[in-house]
């Protein structure tokens, strides 16, 4: 992705967000599109301690669908066992207004999640696998061979008629296996690419990954797929534990990727990754993204009303930070007495 940011001027950039009139000096031509899955209301709301209305869902998927999202990850068709905060995946996806151009994914484990997701008419299968073998067990109850035999069997039986997403969880490190093999993740990928998935997306489900780590394996799975007709596309889902979310966003970019999820508020995490805490912001990745000139498709300013009502709709304060402080180009009335040391006061 080529970037062409005129930095001569160090003042306040302007993306596509910003309002009219800026100065000349300012101006930042867009830099490339990048999309963005919205998160929230799977990643986010599975580790919440307490059940979130079905209403409350449907009308936060609503208002998410009018913000410009490629995509929006609605909830799991996993067991309610497993994840009792979606259970009412069926009513969600029954009940929430679709808008065009935008894609409704879920998440499914195995092949009765796919059944109910083929029901509900789901536009895409996300299906999740963990690359660390012990997170897998933790998570899905089962080793990763069958892990994988049984989502084959889904992209089997599933034929074409929805396309596939495969999230690996893990790639950049697993909280009680420690270092998961480069090459582990690779193979991995391959072998769904090699089933005909339409894309895979790497997550850092565990928050370890920096951002050298990032480029690292982004380059090898580059590499790999460079040369295959049917390369994936490739979707980065980072978890900002411990502070290095947008940092790595930012590696991922400048290594070439356009497409990332994100989750509203900052919320999020895998309720079987220890000390997991919650996804890069949407809403202030998005911010940055648009503030270097990168062309993201989102009203940021429909995006943060949103966003300020995640700590009402969860009952608690969320991590985003843009949604408090305001976008940098929102500027605030100096108090009174700058205008008098000014001079300006009659
Ligand atoms: N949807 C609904 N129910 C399901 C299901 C699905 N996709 N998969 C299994 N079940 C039900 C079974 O019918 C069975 O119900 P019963 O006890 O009433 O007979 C029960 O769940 C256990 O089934 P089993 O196949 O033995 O599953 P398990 O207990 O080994 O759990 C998973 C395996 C994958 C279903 C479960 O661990 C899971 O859903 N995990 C999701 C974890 C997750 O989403 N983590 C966060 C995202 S990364
Ligand atoms: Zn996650």
């Amino acid at each position: 992705m080529k970037k062409r940011i005129d930095l001569s001027d160090a003042g306040p950039p302007q993306g596509a967000n910003a309002p009219a009139g800026g100065s000349a000096a300012h101006a930042v031509a867009s830099v490339g599109a990048i999309r963005f899955n919205e998160v929230a209301t799977r990643d986010g709301f599975q580790i919440e301690p307490t059940f979130i209305p079905t209403d409350d869902k449907i009308a936060l998927i609503d208002a998410l669908s009018q913000c410009g999202y490629a995509k929006i990850e609605v909830t799991s068709f996993t067991s309610p066992k497993a994840i009792p905060m979606l259970r009412d995946a069926e009513e969600v996806m029954g009940r929430i207004q679709r808008v065009p151009g935008v894609e409704y994914t879920v998440l499914v484990p195995n092949v009765r999640g796919a059944e109910r997701a083929m029901e509900s008419r789901a536009d895409e299968l996300n299906l999740v696998m963990s690359v660390s073998e012990t997170h897998n067990l933790a998570n899905l109850r089962m080793l990763r061979e069958k892990s994988f035999s049984g989502l084959a069997e889904v992209i089997r039986l599933v034929d074409g008629r929805t396309p596939i997403n495969v999230s690996l969880s893990c790639c950049f490190g697993c909280q009680m296996e420690g270092n998961v093999p480069l090459a582990t993740v690779l193979s991995f990928a391959e072998r769904f690419v090699n089933l005909g998935v339409r894309g895979l997306t790497i997550c850092d489900t565990t928050g370890m990954a920096h951002p050298a780590q990032v480029q690292a394996v982004i380059a090898a799975l580059h590499a790999r797929f460079a040369h295959m007709a049917n390369a994936p596309q490739l979707t980065l889902h980072f978890h900002n534990t411990r502070g290095m979310g947008l940092a790595n966003v930012l590696a991922a970019v400048q290594s070439g990727i356009a497409r990332f999820d994100g989750s509203l508020g900052g919320l999020g995490g895998c309720p079987y990754a220890p000390g997991a805490s919650g996804n890069i912001s949407s809403e202030d990745a998005i911010h940055m993204l648009d503030a270097m000139g990168y062309d993201t498709g989102i009203d940021l300013g429909r995006l943060l009303d949103v966003a300020r009502q995640m700590p009402r709709i969860v009952g608690h304060d969320v991590p985003g930070q843009v949604a408090k402080a305001g976008r940098i180009l929102d500027l605030h009335p100096a108090p009174a007495y700058v205008a008098e040391l000014r001079g300006e006061t009659t």
